[in-house]
């Protein structure tokens, strides 16, 4: 007799229905409706439309003593250095198979007060009895009854150990909790239990306390939910130096497809570091608020200026609740590169605009801004050859058309080509180029940026370089560059041509990042990516902060990826893509899943590696 026979003929159903109930409410289990609509309730207020249009999985709410499972030995039960020796599984009980899911985690008691804090990493329903499903009589049963006897198999969870919770006595003698590398094995039968206690997942996830605010903690797209007010996690980021190092300091990534929300992110963490609060010591003792420089491809950021008007005063008030920053930065100035031939419209913001030029003169001490993409190393000695002898000739302030003018003199060419310093070909090869950059940038009726330094970098202020309206590509590039080497330089150098810029905390924001630092073999390509890479090394000393923004990560030259310490992936297809950003494979495996807002966050010196839902309304205005 098998067991499906055995069933059929006992015809408990019923029972076993009664029996899985009573199972989940004495365990305080998942008690789906009540915990579900309590859920609800709680989000009425919150406008989170798109969080509810999720099925929704059951919270359980702490203070319950929820069982969930025990610790099963049979197949093992381990703990070692090596994560691969790890076995780690659990028996889950009928009445809460529903609710339990990969990624959640899970608490496990030792016998003394501490507890193994740990990660669902695989589910599986295994066989009770030995006993053939596949079987004629087991599938047309299936099929005239469309379910199955839970407790005719074993549901087991595999469990991660993430780390030892403890508590310990802090120097005023209160009770702190703190996490250590798991270093103990809990004993078989152990009871699991969902973790729903802040203060337990925030320390078994090494979730920092304070920080700059990037979303809440999620798992399969839920928010993960406690009896607290509010009941969501907040995640954020080290941001002082005593609880290790302002990781901005460290710089970020955020990638994500097209339409995933990597605009609506990036503003959004980045209006924290244009909170009133926000300030970082320097070297010489001032405490100063940090400047956010942003380059702006799409002409969006500017909007930062202005409130969100579907920023409702209850969600303001979970947001003061929350300690989330948020409204219009009043102190935002677009700073607008001026090209002969177009205008910038302006219309989608209320900042102060103010235009500036690129003037030639900077090329002076970077001659790559005018080598365009595609000189060799032959013929970029051959520029700086001919752009020191121009601006010997006619001082500091000579222009591109008098450079273009003094490239024109067939006496000049044959002197450089008979002295052998350039040769004729590479000297057309130069002359080429000159020509061929985009006339109507350098030397306009602006101001130029390098007389605009307190304009460009305000202490708590935000600056937006917009580019949307320049004609071409590489006049986009070419602005981007020239400011951002501009900003760049003068936080390097110990001789800054602006104090301003030398002693002011900068976080230097930039969308589309792979259209400008990307890998290619040429020589500007080299000094961009030099020249970010060292301004990335240096970034901690000089409290400056690269935040790239991108659709195309792999794009982004190595050298320049590998200095990017915290990085948020938003929905993005592309394996390549995928594959580049270079997270944990459980998370990477999310993000192909992950919805509008919803991002993965890897940032090793800051937390275990996690998901977070982002708040899904603008803390500025974002059209
Ligand atoms: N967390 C969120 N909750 C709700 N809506 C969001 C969220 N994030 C983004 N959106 C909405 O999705 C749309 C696209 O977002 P966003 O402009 O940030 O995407 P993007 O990745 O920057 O797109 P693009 O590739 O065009 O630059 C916007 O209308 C935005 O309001
Ligand atoms: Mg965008």
């Amino acid at each position: 007799m098998t067991l499906e026979d055995f069933s059929d003929v006992t015809d408990d159903t019923d029972e076993g229905e009664t029996e899985s109930d009573s199972v989940s409410s004495a365990d305080g289990g998942t008690a789906a409706g009540g915990a579900e609509s309590d859920a609800v309730d709680n989000h009425s207020d919150n406008n989170t439309d798109d969080r509810d249009s999720f099925e929704r999985i059951a919270a359980d709410v702490a203070g319950d003593d929820t069982g969930m499972g025990a610790l099963s030995v049979s197949q093992g039960l381990r703990v070692a250095e090596d994560d691969d020796e790890t076995t780690l599984r659990a028996f889950i009980t009928t009445g809460n198979r529903e609710a339990v899911r990969i990624g959640k985690y899970l608490l496990v008691p030792y016998p003394d007060d501490e507890t193994l804090f740990c990660r669902i990493t695989g589910l599986e329903y295994a066989q009770e009895f030995h006993a053939d499903d596949a079987t004629e009589i087991h599938a047309r049963r299936m099929m005239r009854q469309s379910t199955f006897e839970e407790r005719d198999y074993k549901f087991m969870a595999d469990l991660d150990p993430v780390a030892v919770l403890y508590e310990e006595y802090d120097d005023d003698g209160s009770v702190e909790l703190n996490r250590r590398m798991t270093d103990r094995v809990p004993k078989p039968g152990a009871i699991l239990r969902q973790a729903t206690d802040s203060e337990q997942i925030k320390t078994g996830l090494n979730i920092p306390e304070e920080g700059v605010f990037l979303g809440h903690l999620s798992v399969g797209g839920e928010t993960v939910e406690t009896a607290a007010q509010p009941p969501t996690i907040d995640y954020r980021l080290t941001d002082d130096y005593e609880a290790g190092d302002p990781l901005v300091f460290r710089h970020t990534l955020v990638a994500g497809g097209t339409g995933s929300g990597k605009t609506h992110a990036a503003k959004n963490i980045l209006r924290q570091y244009l909170s009133d609060e926000r300030a970082y010591p320097m070297d010489d003792g001032r405490t100063v608020s940090p400047a956010v420089v942003q380059f702006d491809p799409q002409d969006e950021y500017a909007q930062m200026h202005d409130d969100n008007a579907e920023l409702d005063d209850a969600f303001a008030r979970k947001l003061d609740r929350e300690g989330v920053a948020y409204g219009g930065v009043d102190d935002t100035i677009a700073l607008i590169p001026t090209e002969d031939g177009t205008s910038y419209p302006g219309e989608g913001h209320r900042a102060e605009q103010i235009q500036f030029t690129v003037p030639f003169s900077m090329t002076k001490q970077r001659p790559w801004l005018v080598a365009g993409s595609s000189l060799n190393d032959n013929q970029y000695s051959g520029l700086q050859t001919l752009l020191n002898r121009f601006f010997r000739q006619y001082g500091k302030s000579g222009t591109y058309g008098q450079f273009t003018s003094f490239l024109d003199d067939p006496a000049l060419k044959e002197e450089l080509d008979e002295s052998g310093r350039v040769h004729e070909a590479t000297f057309d090869a130069i002359k080429r180029r000159v020509f061929g950059m985009p006339a109507g940038i350098f030397d306009q009726s602006a101001k130029p940026i390098t007389e605009l330094d307190h304009q460009l970098v305000r202490p708590g202020g935000l600056t937006v370089v917009p580019t949307y309206h320049l004609s071409s590509s590489r006049a986009k590039e070419l602005c981007v560059l020239a400011v951002s080497a501009y900003l760049i330089d003068n936080k390097l150098s110990n001789a800054p041509a602006s104090d301003r810029i030398k002693e002011t905390p900068v976080v230097l924001g930039m969308d589309e990042a792979h259209n400008f630092l990307a890998d290619a073999d040429t020589v500007q390509a080299r000094k961009v990516v030099q020249k970010f890479t060292e301004a990335a090394k240096q970034g901690r000393k000089e409290r400056l902060g690269l935040f790239l923004i991108t659709q195309d990560p792999q794009d982004i030259a190595d050298p320049v990826f590998k200095q990017l310490n915290t990085k948020l992936v938003l929905n993005l297809g592309d394996e390549d893509a995928i594959n580049s950003v270079n997270i944990p494979t459980n998370l990477q495996s999310k993000v192909p899943y992950m919805e509008k807002g919803q991002f993965v966050v890897y940032s090793p010196d800051n937390s275990e590696p996690v998901e977070l839902i982002g708040l899904p309304t603008c803390l500025t205005r974002h059209d």
